[in-house]
């Protein structure tokens, strides 16, 4: 496998990140997940503007361009023989004997890229449906940041996986915020989607604006505000939106089965409309 190093294409076991990257010591960095189907990028000027974003909200200069990150997206994925998986980028604020404040003006970022095969369309989970639990949100203030210091999605995944399901959503005073690396929805019985709008206390999925965008299509009305638990026990529907799983349907809950235990309708129509747009 190649990855990409600091401006080097380079085999995986031969690229070395220092023991003082602030990266490793802080997790001081952000990092972007773009999907490829078809060997093409999915959504990628979307992902590429949040990466801009989330690395201006740190103080952390973008050492790209957008054409600049494409190309080297286009060349690692045509390297790697990629064509279905995902594209992770990572940029750290740079080497440094370890002190907290940001080092001097000039010092290099650390730019890692790597991509990942994996079957997202043919995913089974999409067509049994994935079950989730619910979790609390540890999580700090400032999630709309997308920060490799996941230490708490990380916990809330490992719980996911110790009950034996796919995804833990995390709640917030009583309100689910977000799946552990998706973005939640729920489908009322009148077909109104729900989905936590967006601030500063969940990532603002890119998947999730295209979904929304979709909507309409699906006969769907939208209503962006926070939903509970209890709410969600209730759905028609469920589901969770990620550049990994794209739609993602849920049919149960904390041991709760959603409406019939198998895929929604319409969340099987807004992953089919999605696919569509993807490719
Ligand atoms: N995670 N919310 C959180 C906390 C996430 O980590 C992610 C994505 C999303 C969905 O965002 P998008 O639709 O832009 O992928 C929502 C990526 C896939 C990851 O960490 O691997």
């Amino acid at each position: 496998r190649t990855v990409y190093l600091n401006g080097e294409f380079v085999p995986l076991d031969q690229a070395r990140v220092p023991v003082m990257d602030r990266g490793f010591l802080f997790a001081d960095g952000i990092y972007e997940v773009s999907a490829v189907l078809d060997g093409k990028l999915v959504d990628n000027a979307a992902h590429l503007a949040r990466l801009d974003r989330s690395l201006g909200e740190i103080g952390i200069a973008n050492p790209h361009d957008a054409a600049a990150w494409e190309r080297l997206q286009a060349d690692l994925v045509a390297r790697n023989g990629l064509v279905e998986g995902l594209v992770y980028m990572q940029v750290t604020r740079g080497v440094m004997e370890r002190d907290f404040g940001f080092p001097p003006a000039g010092t290099p970022t650390t730019v890692v890229m790597f991509t990942q095969a994996k079957k997202i369309v043919a995913n089974p989970l999409a067509e049994s449906g994935a079950r989730v639990i619910t979790v609390e949100d540890l999580r700090w203030k400032r999630r709309d940041i997308k920060s490799v210091a996941l230490l708490a999605q990380v916990l809330a995944k490992q719980q996911a996986v110790e009950a034996g399901v796919a995804e833990a959503w995390m709640v917030e005073d009583g309100a689910v915020t977000e799946g552990s690396s998706s973005t939640a929805f729920i489908v009322t019985r009148d077909r109104t989607l729900i989905t936590r709008p967006l601030s500063t206390a969940l990532l603002p999925g890119i998947t999730r604006a295209s979904v929304l965008r979709l909507a309409g299509e699906a006969d769907l009305r939208v209503e962006e505000r926070l939903f509970t638990v209890a709410e969600a026990l209730e759905a028609q529907e469920a589901f969770y939106t990620s550049a990994s799983s794209f739609v993602m349907p849920v049919v149960e809950i904390d041991g709760t089965r959603l409406g019939d235990g198998v895929p929604g309708p319409l969340s099987r129509r807004l992953r089919a409309l999605y696919l569509e747009v993807a490719r």
